[in-house]
């Protein structure tokens, strides 16, 4: 490991980057879509993973119900059933050449994690597992479908470890702990590396590379109630949008139906595929009354959206924000056997035995559809022309592909992940056997993120990082949520606004140099507030309801004006929006029933 001491040199002034590291590949994140890409490239090139949490500790790892795929161990089961699945889940705005990707090549990356050693639940017979997940279906649509391959109900814990491990194996370095601050660009646009604070020491550093893939996962930490780990704070979002590019869909933003009350940690749709009932306070099994035939398998968006009808019409559990989740029909064997996490979690956070009781739950705040928008070989595009950022990747929850549009079904996310991080992987070795010679890096590449990091040092505002951060948190949750209204998203985009402002007068207390969480915190915070503004000035301009974007005051989906793709880019201290058209290959929209 480089020596860096420290942020100050002897003036007080940070420290110029003083440790420069050559890669011919630098992947920012180590959850499942970093991993698999890294996988790929390291069998050739020198591949670099930076991320701001030790990897094992990536939010992948809290996936829990599964990994979808057609393999057809438990019943017949073909891709394009799949296919039809997440176009008619995606409410027809996912783009069905990414889509028919992410589910022809499931079959293929599952297997991959098998060789590589997923220690997946098997049937009785050795196969792999699979299990019932909402919106999940066989023969277009009607029938029952087993799907989500799974590791009893930490499939993407186990994932996780197992590339992991095979990274490690494979000479991966690892720099873990390193918080990336900044893109590097050269003067024709290309991107050859980033600028990265050292969380454990306290140097600067800048990461010198061919190839640069962004796979920072998701950000639902900028609402209060959520499944999400506190790392998920949108950090290579904000730096696409500080880079002058755009981000896609930035309006769908899916809530997961059954979070655990009141914190939002996840219980996972398996509880639900496995046999689970959800009951109101009068004891009702209430999706009889909203999607009748799929009950609790529904999609996401139309189970969370009944969630909340029953609670905002008085139907909670004792008036509450919460309703029930009832497993205790499936017996303790089942439990144990398939459910053990969601078993320890409940009792351990609400002290509540799910073999003796139902669990109090509530929707919260889960995924992201939208995010860095990519093409399907996983260049990050520049415009709606689909020009490309040369030597820019991404992949997984950060990007936008789009296999999810507007709203993304339960296990097709680590598949995501998988899918299109081994793409990135075959992309970045492609590209870099083309040509491999590195190109020098302008002078003082990394001013701009020692100039943020100096003056957060310096400030000397009387505002606090985490005062903000909690009033942006509950501003979202209140008015981003299931339900949308023009009133209500104005009142919300006046409030980001105003945070923004108090933003730039934060002061800190803890001015030290090594694991100074306070300004880790306040870089977090700075993020959130970049990323939230398109999601709320998209989803004010989007005048309809489609998957997780419903809006009370235009209740209907509208393919006429608005079967079209967002972007949004930050320019001064306002939001462009433009859109692109979304690619329609196999199906045609239709109306979603259940
Ligand atoms: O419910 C779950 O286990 C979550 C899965 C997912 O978000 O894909």
């Amino acid at each position: 490991m480089p020596r860096a001491l420290g942020l100050l040199d002897e003036e007080g002034g940070i420290m110029r980057p003083i440790e420069v590291h050559r890669h011919e590949v630098v992947i920012v994140g180590a959850g499942l879509a970093g991993l698999f890409a890294g996988l790929h490239t390291s069998r050739e090139f020198d591949t670099a993973v930076v991320s701001k949490v030790y990897p094992i500790r990536s939010h992948s790892g809290a996936a829990q119900g599964g990994c979808a795929a057609s393999l057809g161990n438990m019943m017949e089961d073909r891709w394009e059933w799949h296919m039809y699945d997440t176009v008619r889940g995606s409410d027809y705005l996912g783009d069905q050449d990414a889509q028919e990707i992410l589910c022809r090549e499931a079959p293929l990356v599952i297997y991959e994690c098998e060789h590589l050693g997923v220690p997946f639940s098997r049937t009785p017979e050795g196969k792999i597992s699979q299990r019932p997940f909402g919106g999940h279906f066989s023969e277009f649509g009607k029938g029952p479908q087993k799907r989500a391959c799974h590791a009893a109900d930490r499939t993407g814990h186990v994932q996780l470890h197992t590339l992991y491990e095979t990274c490690v194996k494979q000479d991966v370095r690892f720099y873990s702990e390193f918080f990336t601050l900044q893109l590097i660009f050269t003067d024709n646009g290309a991107c050859r590396g980033i600028v990265a604070w050292d969380l454990r020491r306290g140097g600067l550093h800048v990461f010198h590379a061919k190839a640069v893939l962004l796979a920072t996962g998701g950000y639902a930490r900028a609402w209060k109630v959520t499944s999400n780990s506190h790392a998920n704070t949108g950090d290579g979002l904000s730096l696409v949008l500080r880079a002058g590019l755009p981000l896609e869909d930035m309006e769908f933003v899916q809530f997961h139906p059954t979070g655990l009350y009141p914190s939002g940690i996840l219980v996972t749709e398996g509880a639900r595929g496995e046999g689970g009932y959800l009951l109101n306070d009068k004891g009702e099994r209430f999706m009889e009354r909203y999607a009748p035939q799929k009950m609790e398998l529904a999609p996401r968006d139309v189970v969370s959206r009944s969630i909340q009808t029953e609670i905002d019409e008085g139907r909670g559990i004792g008036g509450k924000n919460l309703v029930h989740l009832d497993v205790r029909h499936l017996g303790e064997a089942k439990i144990m056997e398939a459910l053990p996490q969601i078993h320890e979690l409940a009792l351990k956070f609400t002290g509540v035995d799910c073999m003796k009781e139902p669990i109090p739950i509530l929707p919260t705040a889960h995924y992201s559809m939208g995010g860095i928008p990519t093409d399907t070989e996983t260049h990050v595009l520049r415009n709606s022309a689909g020009e490309i950022v040369e030597g820019l990747f991404a992949a997984g929850e950060c990007a936008c592909v789009s296999t999810h549009g507007a709203n993304r079904l339960g296990t097709n996310s680590t598949l995501e992940c998988c899918v299109f991080g081994r793409r990135a992987g075959i992309s970045m070795l492609k590209y870099l056997r083309e040509d491999p010679c590195l190109p020098d890096l302008p002078q003082d590449a990394a001013e701009p993120a020692r100039q943020r990091l100096q003056g957060l040092l310096e400030a000397k505002g009387s505002e606090s990082a985490a005062g903000i951060r909690e009033i942006l948190q509950s501003t979202m949750t209140e008015k981003m949520g299931i339900f949308r209204r023009e009133e209500t998203m104005k009142e919300c985009l006046s409030t980001v606004k105003e945070l923004q402002e108090r933003y730039k007068k934060v002061g800190l207390q803890d001015r030290g140099l090594v694991f100074n969480t306070e300004l880790m915190e306040a870089i977090e915070l700075g993020s959130m507030l970049d990323f939230v503004e398109p999601i709320v000035v998209g989803a004010i301009a989007r005048k309809e309801s489609r998957g997780a974007h419903f809006r009370k005051d235009y209740p209907r989906r509208d393919d006429q004006n608005w079967l079209k793709h967002t972007l949004a880019w930050k320019e001064g201290d306002s939001i462009r929006l433009d859109y692109k058209p979304v690619v329609i290959t196999r199906f045609q929209p239709e109306e979603r029933k259940y």
